[in-house]
């Protein structure tokens, strides 16, 4: 009886467009603004972003078609698909190991969409008028290590998300998509003219364009490919969820290649909103997860009606994240919903809480809990928040994409795979040879590369 209502869930986006748009919202997120920028700071800058963009054009390309093919051939959610396709194998595996990083990643990306709810308060209230780079480090540090505070906003955060995957996402986020990308441009765009139109801001923008290759190291790549998968929402079931939604007749090779570049766009004008202001106004790129909240007050604060601009951006960073805290939500939900036949409002309401909860050891992990540290080859060790944010864009997005791939070339067989490709023969998809050979083997075997990099199997610093 409930399966009826499932059907629901089947139902198609409403036009490719729409799609895009819902595809971009989940990859246009906290990792675009928030991490990449960061990410940059902390290895070198230009160098990583190279190879980022190697790993997003290449890998991630690969990786993102493979799982539109799978969820629009399986029309099922993650681990039903690899169920539907590959019946009686363990391939469902790679589906569960995608279920198991939406509750970690949702539980720390929703402690982080949280404080940008709360920065929209405090840049509203004037808090940070006048405050230099330490005051504002200071007020960040105090704010994200209290016990309670950053909880509240975390609530309301997955109370939000549970709200809309409740209500059913479609609307909600196809609607919220095709405001929300735009507006984001927008707004990036004019912290781009302020940021390199202050004085001091250049070295900022060669730290992005002037790549040092000698800061190339193992670990660079790791981060920049771990990265890639988390800013395009790869290698967990996301893309796969969402191409179950898809019609038959939607190109989804060049749907891939335009998610790929909205989300890579996004991402270095993030950059450029930042390096350039962050420089001029005297922090070192090196700021670890506080970069954003420390730096844009500042930037914010030298520009006119600063606080109105502030105040928008802090909302669009909290809508972005909440357009991709509902495609987490909805791997988790879409699976339980189909598998265990509960309604979408149980199921949602049932495993966002569960998601609260770990969440709440992440927020925690960084004040009280600081002293619960998890051994990590390449760190002293990492608190809880890290250990979420690092095992998940490290190890299992990496390594579900590589099983991604290998599926869809060596097991599924290609002819499979590129009948779904090609709509049935339809498309014309010329370099379909060079595909099978990227996702077939090149993807896969850098993958394999830098995870076991990763691991310490092989190699030092390159
Ligand atoms: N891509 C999102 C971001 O960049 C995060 C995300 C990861 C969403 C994995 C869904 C799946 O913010």
């Amino acid at each position: 009886m409930e399966n009826k209502s499932l059907g629901q869930e089947r139902e198609q986006w409403a036009t490719r467009f729409g799609f895009i748009m819902a595809a971009a919202g989940s990859a246009v997120g906290l990792g675009n603004i928030w991490r990449f920028p960061y990410l940059a700071g902390e290895n070198g800058g230009g160098a990583f972003i190279v190879i980022y963009l190697l790993s997003v054009f290449v890998v991630g390309f690969a990786v993102m078609l493979c799982e539109f093919t799978i969820g629009r051939a399986g029309q099922l959610n993650s681990i039903g698909s690899f169920r539907k396709l590959a019946p009686r194998t363990p391939w469902w595996l790679v589906g569960a190991s995608g279920i198991l990083a939406a509750f970690m990643i949702l539980s720390f990306y929703s402690v982080v969409a949280g404080w940008t709810m709360a920065y929209v308060w405090q840049t509203l209230s004037g808090a940070f008028a006048g405050a230099n780079p330490e005051q504002l480090t200071n007020m960040f540090v105090g704010f994200i290590t209290d016990p309670i505070q950053p909880i509240i906003w975390h609530a309301i955060f997955m109370a939000l998300t549970v709200g809309i995957v409740v209500a059913g996402v479609k609307s909600g986020i196809e609607k919220w998509s095709i405001i929300l990308m735009p507006a984001i441009f927008v707004i990036l765009i004019i912290l781009i003219i302020r940021g390199v139109t202050l004085q001091g801001s250049m070295p900022g923008v060669s730290f992005i364009l002037k790549p040092d290759f000698s800061q190339i190291t193992g670990s660079v790549v790791l981060a920049a490919l771990g990265q890639a998968f988390f800013s395009l929402s790869l290698g967990m079931g996301a893309m796969i969820t969402y191409g179950s939604y898809l019609n038959k007749n939607v190109n989804m090779p060049s749907s891939a290649l335009t998610v790929i570049s909205l989300d890579t766009s996004v991402a270095i004008l993030a950059g450029f909103a930042i390096f350039p202001a962050l420089f001029a106004v005297g922090f070192e790129p090196a700021q670890g997860p506080g970069l954003v909240f420390m730096v844009l007050p500042a930037v914010f604060d030298t520009i006119p009606f600063g606080v109105v601009f502030g105040t928008i951006f802090f909302i669009l960073l909290a809508i972005a994240a909440l357009t991709s805290a509902i495609s987490l939500l909805e791997v988790v939900v879409a699976f339980i919903k189909d598998q265990y036949n509960v309604s979408r409002v149980v199921s949602a309401v049932s495993i966002g809480f569960i998601i609260f909860l770990v969440g709440v050891t992440a927020s925690l992990s960084n004040g009280p809990w600081s002293h619960i540290v998890i051994p990590w080859p390449g760190t002293a060790g990492l608190n809880l928040f890290d250990f979420y944010d690092y095992f998940t864009s490290k190890v299992l997005l990496p390594l579900g994409g590589m099983l991604i791939c290998l599926f869809v070339i060596w097991y599924w067989k290609p002819q499979n795979a590129f009948k779904e490709i090609t709509n049935d023969g339809e498309l014309n998809f010329g370099w379909l040879p060079a595909f099978k050979i990227l996702a077939g083997v090149i993807a896969p075997i850098i993958i394999a590369l830098v995870l076991l990099y990763g691991f310490g199997v092989i190699g030092t610093a390159v």
